[in-house]
């Protein structure tokens, strides 16, 4: 077959099935509310969770560190990319999660693949929650372990799966806090099967990182877990804490062998330096402010209020993402069209995103929001008719 015509055909495809994924440019910085094609639109899709991507603070080290840095590192970590501000901001992300050490990546992708690969290989096992991000799958796919998928925040399903794997390494991966659907991993009861059955755990808290916990230090801070419960922790940087990258953080030993082993860590250009010293400003700002977390549970409280008097279909998430489940593809393009026109900017999240069947709206609330937004949501939402 002709490249064109594969091209065409599956494009076809995807159009004929409500799946065509297009691009909206947005023409002002992230934040609370967003001007797309000239209009303002109240922004429910972010992950900006604290408020923090644009904070005068924040700005100000990225303006400092690019003046003092310059745009680019020139290079990767382990030849001549690794500044003492990429230093400095592993230093504080130790430091943040209690943990000996810890390792930037230039995006949590590249760190979900880079530390399963580099852990597991033929004849290893990889578990993971049914649920996991696209980056932990592909990252259990590339390191050539087997894969076995548990159900869903289902540890006796897993535990059942790990006493059935005699031979090799055997890794448990989750999410912390699920990227779609917003609920917490139950991390003390996986953390009891992987010792059971000698296997080891890692979490991936991209959105638990900053919201959850005292001093937002995520979902294992809030469920009260340490490394020897959880090894392998891994957190980004473009969500509640605004900028751009990720990291893991482990013992002495883990991250030698990270700095070894972990492709995606060792053949890519290391991250600008001014992100690193934004990031350093933007996480003291998260460490300190309370105020950010407070604020944004009684939005999502408010909201979750509001939505159940409107009989609005509500997931069991006690976190800023609320997903409203609305079925099919076509149904959920629909009402964020609605919700648009109306002035909000709420994305539809469809296959292969999420399950076949469970096209959704994925509401996001950030520090950002003033109650007033929450109310306006809600009343749009109401004609809109999600509820229907
Ligand atoms: C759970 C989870 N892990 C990893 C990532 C990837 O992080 P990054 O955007 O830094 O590549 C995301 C989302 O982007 C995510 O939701």
């Amino acid at each position: 077959m002709r490249l064109d015509d594969f091209l065409a055909r599956e494009l076809a495809a995807r159009r004929e099935a409500g799946l065509y994924r297009r691009r909206q440019v947005l023409e002002s910085p992230a934040g609370a509310t967003v001007t797309v094609a000239g209009r303002r639109l109240r922004n429910f899709s972010g992950n900006d969770y604290l408020g923090l991507a644009g904070h005068p603070e924040v700005r100000a080290a990225f303006a400092r560190a690019a003046e003092r840095w310059g745009a680019g590192s020139g290079a990767a970590h382990l030849v001549t990319g690794h500044q003492r501000p990429h230093h400095a901001l592993e230093e504080a992300l130790a430091d943040f999660t209690g943990r000996p050490r810890a390792l930037l990546f230039s995006t949590g992708y590249m760190a979900n693949l880079g530390v399963v690969s580099a852990l597991l290989g033929r004849g290893d096992t990889v578990f993971e929650d049914r649920l996991n991000h696209a980056s932990l799958i592909d990252a259990g796919i590339l390191s050539r372990a087997r894969l076995r998928r548990y159900a869903h925040a289902e540890p006796t399903d897993l535990d059942s799966r790990l006493a059935g794997e005699g031979h090799g390494a055997k890794l448990v991966v989750t999410d912390g806090v699920f990227s779609m659907d917003g609920d917490v991993a139950p991390l003390s009861e996986l953390a009891s099967a992987c010792a059971r059955h000698a296997a080891w755990l890692m979490v991936d808290d991209a959105h638990g990182f900053g919201v959850l916990g005292p001093g937002g230090g995520g979902s294992l801070a809030a469920a009260g877990l340490g490394m020897d419960e959880v090894p392998i922790l891994v957190g980004t940087l473009g969500k509640a804490f605004g900028t751009f990258g990720a990291f893991v953080a482990g013992s002495e030993d883990l991250i030698e062998m990270l700095i070894q082993a972990a492709r995606s860590y060792v053949y890519t250009t290391a991250l600008p330096a001014a992100v690193a010293e934004a990031t350093r400003a933007s996480l003291a700002l998260a460490r300190r402010e309370e105020w950010r977390r407070e604020k944004l549970a009684a939005l999502v409280a408010r909201f979750r209020a509001g939505a159940a008097e409107l009989g609005l279909p509500l997931m069991a998430s006690q976190t800023p993402i609320q997903p409203l489940v609305l079925g099919e593809a076509g149904r959920a393009m629909e009402v964020s069209a609605h919700l648009r026109d109306a002035g909000f900017l709420v994305s539809a999240i469809r296959p292969p995103t999420v399950p076949r069947g469970t096209a959704r709206l994925r509401i996001t609330f950030s520090a950002a929001h003033e109650e007033a937004d929450v109310d306006a949501l809600l009343a749009a939402l109401e004609e809109t008719g999600a509820a229907a």
